[in-house]
């Protein structure tokens, strides 16, 4: 029984550090695979910045809540053929990283 209580609690543990450090994560993927094209204010580089983008309607990419980011991250070009912005191979865990951070900005 205090096996099962101490191993309830170690999940617990795991769980809300994997929540704290989601965004975080999400920053290091943006670091690496987004800022050579975008900023986090609005100024515009290669893409639009991407500061508010959560929520907004994109010409491109559609509405970017958490479904549309997900396709449009996954492969820009299957959901328009006129994204410019190329197949990041990201990882499914990566882009949700990414998405949490996105919603900050
Ligand atoms: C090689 C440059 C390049 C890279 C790298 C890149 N993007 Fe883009 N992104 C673009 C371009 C260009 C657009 C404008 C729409 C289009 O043509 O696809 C865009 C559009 C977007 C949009 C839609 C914004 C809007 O308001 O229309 C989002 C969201 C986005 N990118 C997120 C990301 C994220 C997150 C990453 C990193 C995982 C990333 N991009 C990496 C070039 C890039």
């Amino acid at each position: 029984m205090k096996k099962i209580i101490s191993l309830v609690a170690t999940i617990a543990l795991l769980t809300v550090g994997a929540g704290i450090s989601f965004a975080g994560d999400g920053e290091k993927v943006f670091k690496k695979k987004c800022k050579g094209c975008h900023t986090t204010t609005a100024k515009k580089k290669m893409g639009p910045g991407l500061k508010g983008v959560f929520g907004r309607e994109s010409a491109i990419a559609g509405t970017l809540d958490d479904a549309g980011l997900t396709a449009y991250l996954k492969d820009p070009k299957a959901v328009n053929k006129k994204a410019k912005m190329p197949n990041l191979k990201l990882e499914d865990d990566q882009i949700t990283s990414v998405i949490e951070y996105l919603k900050t900005l």
